[in-house]
């Protein structure tokens, strides 16, 4: 069987990593018809918008995509397009699992855990509005609705993944009324769920913590921005944005994607760490039901991470990134 999955190359690395995972999933012989669609930048300059119409009825037919990562300006230009994008399919669960990688930092090991993001909403609405001279308003947005929803598939997920305990993570002792209410909804649904253990704390904290003793943490329910963040700190526990994947599930739609961005600093070189751009592909195919395929890329990401030849440069090795690819498709 050949599945249709809608292919976003991406900015910057995006189309060096995609290359990359494209090559590995062939090699690992899943049959998958690539409906290519362009964003991000790439789309501005040839259609003149970020999120061609196109892009979205592609994906709202074939149902997954696999999308490098899309630049948003700093301060000026164009909202996100990966913020769109997730509203857009109301992909309101972003799972990011961060798992200790053989000998990559040997300041940890045997961390395990599940990041469990909110994606819709928070200070990621996007309102924000200037209301006198040099005074402006963001404005945090939080709902039963979607704190319920992403708590019960967070617990959901850890009931099927066999895992122990989910920790809400929030500052609910200063933003009382909207991390109040992602807390309370937590707790909540965590009551339906007597077999899987569950506490919180407070971010701040959280991330000490998770510097200190990053090894107590199993599932991570966050809010938006705190999931943003403690993403990219759990990424740097097991050897950086380069090593951890994603994905973006809604009801109908599913985007995988590396958590990392479309590093501007190193496009073009060929020197990206594809690592996490296959791990998502490794996810994804976990959503596809094509277990096997999945189990056999991780085993081979471990072995070839296992060969300090093999590592890009970003790990402190070597290798480029079609270097890497190879060494995956030969394990493989
Ligand atoms: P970034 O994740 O692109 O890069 C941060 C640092 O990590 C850079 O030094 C980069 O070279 C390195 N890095 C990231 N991925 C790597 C890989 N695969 N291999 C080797 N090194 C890697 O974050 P930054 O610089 O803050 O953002 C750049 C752009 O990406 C921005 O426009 C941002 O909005 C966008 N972005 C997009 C995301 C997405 O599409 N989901 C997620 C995060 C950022």
């Amino acid at each position: 069987m050949a599945y249709k999955v809608t292919l976003i190359e991406g900015d910057g690395i995006g189309p060096e990593i995609s290359e990359a995972a494209v090559a590995v999933l062939d090699a690992v012989g899943v049959k998958i018809l690539w409906d290519e669609q362009i964003a991000g930048l790439t789309a501005v300059k040839l259609k003149e918008t970020p999120l061609p119409t196109e892009t979205i009825r592609s994906i709202k037919k074939n149902k997954v995509a696999l999308k490098g990562p899309l630049t948003t300006q700093v301060g000026r230009g164009f909202s996100s397009v990966n913020v769109l994008l997730r509203k857009t399919f109301k992909l309101y669960a972003n799972v990011r699992p961060v798992q200790s990688l053989g000998q990559l930092n040997s300041h940890y090991k045997d961390i395990d855990m599940v990041i469990m993001r909110e994606n819709t909403e928070d200070l990621y609405s996007g309102i924000e509005h200037e209301i006198a001279p040099g005074v402006v308003e963001s404005i945090k947005v939080i709902t039963r609705k979607a704190s319920e929803s992403i708590a019960r598939y967070a617990f959901e997920y850890a009931k099927k993944h066999k895992r122990k305990k989910v920790t809400a993570i929030h500052k609910a002792n200063i933003m009382k009324l909207s991390d109040g209410l992602f807390l309370d909804c937590a707790r909540k649904i965590s009551k339906k769920y007597p077999g899987i253990e569950f506490d919180d704390k407070i971010v701040d904290n959280a991330c000490m913590q998770l510097v200190t003793r990053p090894q107590q943490f199993d599932v991570l329910l966050l809010e938006n921005l705190y999931g943003d963040i403690i993403s990219d700190l759990a990424a740097g526990l097991v050897g950086g944005l380069g090593v951890t994947p994603g994905s973006n599930i809604g009801k109908k739609e599913a985007i995988f994607e590396a958590v990392h961005g479309s590093a501007p600093d190193i496009a073009g070189q060929g020197i990206a760490n594809p690592t996490a751009m296959i791990l998502s592909c490794a996810l994804m195919l976990d959503h596809l039901d094509e277990k096997k395929a999945a189990t056999k890329i991780r085993a081979a990401i471990t072995a070839v991470l296992k060969q300090k030849r093999n590592w890009t440069r970003d790990l402190g090795g070597k290798a480029n990134t079609k270097q890497f690819m190879n060494a995956v498709i030969k394990a493989l």
